[in-house]
């Protein structure tokens, strides 16, 4: 028996739109997906016409949230290590963290915590780079599979430019892949994968970079990385890889540049050559403006990529970034969006329906039909009360436009990936 919920929904079907049902129902079968949505319960699936409902009386049913791009294991530095700009701000702050995660112990306490969090703003997909070590990797892999949550997580490749303690060599870095590759395959849901890490060009050899690309080829997983986030990491990759016509072709010569669905994060200066080639092979972009506010890196031109047909995605990036809430992530992109239009007028900012598609049913397609309320979508979904932001006879979008800008966890009632109601995830006692 499926299931039938009532509440007023809203979602984005295309981005220049939301749809609205007041006092709607939408239909989920006993697999999780949405069989369809309706004004009326007539109206709906048949097969639901003896189903109970569940009434969310005056609440808002939305899509839930997808982060497209963050780092676990900079949780502890979320909110502070703010004065450095991106090659120094990894030396400084973020190596140091990291290496960290070798004790499992500390890894499983800050893992934990991770996930309870993304959980409680709402985001129930993740694309996360957790760090070099396969354990606290696998252990992240768990925690989100007992959460109900779904993600894609990277061991992260790096063997150069970085302290010992994050240097792994290929052999033991394919070694420690293939074992998490075949755990996941044997004992882990599919909303629970690997993904290849590599973690960025100034961090990878080309030995590396060629394992990552083969490793993804040979097992059929998507790629993750950063692409042309800062000046100084431009011009670094330059050096680096002397051959490349660009910073994204040095990821393609390895297979890592859309021969296999691929997240790049950032793409604040990409342009011309590079941004043609993430357009013919459906790279995507995981647009994180807190995070380039934060580490200094310039405003990505999100209004371009839509206009050129770019997938696109938001990301918390955290610790660049410091918020988890992909809703404020929303805000801040249409701010991004709106310092572009005063420097540019010929393009315009992005509206709010645009932001709410690129972080739902956008961000969502990297992880198969997830983010609509379309029929066989994936049932992801938040119940939103927010009672006590709606005094004024608000209308269903005010409402929503309210609860993107001003809200935060406290309304989010309930939460549902594939259909399921995902309660708090645990965390150790005591933290
Ligand atoms: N480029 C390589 N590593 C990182 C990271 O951890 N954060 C950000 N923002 N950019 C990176
Ligand atoms: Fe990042």
């Amino acid at each position: 028996m499926g299931k039938v919920y009532k509440a007023h929904i809203l979602y984005t079907k295309e981005k220049e739109r939301f749809e609205v049902l007041e006092n709607g129902y939408v239909a989920v079968d006993t697999n999780g997906r949405v069989l369809g949505v309706a004004a009326d319960l007539a109206s709906l699936n048949i097969q639901c016409k003896d189903t109970e409902v569940t009434d969310f009386g005056d609440r808002l049913l939305i899509p839930a949230m997808n982060d497209l791009h963050v780092h676990a294991p900079q949780y502890r530095n979320q909110g502070i290590a703010m004065d450095l700009e991106l090659l120094p701000w990894l030396l400084n702050y973020t190596f140091p963290e990291e290496i960290k995660y070798s004790d499992t112990a500390y890894a499983e306490r800050m893992y934990r915590r991770f996930v309870r969090d993304l959980w409680r703003f709402g985001t129930m997909r993740a694309c996360v780079f957790a760090t070099i070590h396969t354990e606290s990797t696998r252990l992240l892999m768990h925690i989100f599979q007992e959460s109900g949550m779904g993600a894609l997580v990277g061991k992260v490749a790096m063997n150069r430019n970085c302290p010992e303690a994050l240097c792994e060599g290929v052999d033991a870095y394919v070694e420690g892949q293939e074992s998490l590759i075949a755990e996941a395959n044997s004992s882990l849901p599919p909303r629970v994968r690997p993904i290849i890490t590599p973690r960025f060009i100034p961090s990878c050899t080309p030995a590396m970079l060629r394992a990552c690309g083969e490793l993804a080829a040979k097992y059929q997983l998507p790629v993750q990385s950063h692409l042309s986030e800062n000046r100084d990491e431009i011009a670094l990759v330059r050096e680096l890889e002397k051959d490349s016509t660009c910073y994204g072709d040095a990821y393609d010569r390895y297979g890592l540049f859309g021969q296999i669905p691929t997240i790049m994060a950032h793409c604040v200066w990409t342009e011309g050559e590079e941004l043609e080639l993430m357009k013919q092979r459906g790279v995507m972009v995981a647009h994180c403006p807190t995070s380039n506010f934060n580490v200094a890196s310039g405003m990505a031109p999100i209004r371009q990529f839509l206009n050129e047909g770019l997938r696109v995605g938001l990301g918390s990036d955290i610790s660049g970034g410091h918020d988890l809430s992909i809703f404020r992530m929303m805000v801040y992109a249409i701010q991004v969006s709106k310092m572009h239009y005063q420097q540019n007028h010929e393009r315009p900012f992005l509206t709010l329906s645009e932001a709410f598609w690129i972080a739902t049913k956008s961000a969502g397609s990297f992880f198969g039909r997830v983010g609509s309320f379309e029929p066989g979508y994936e049932f992801d979904a938040l119940v939103i009360d927010d009672s006590d932001l709606n005094h004024d006879n608000y209308s269903l979008l005010e409402r929503l436009e309210r609860f993107i800008y001003l809200g935060d966890d406290r309304q989010i009632e309930h939460r549902f990936c594939q259909g399921r109601e995902i309660t708090e995830p645990r965390v150790l006692v005591g933290n």
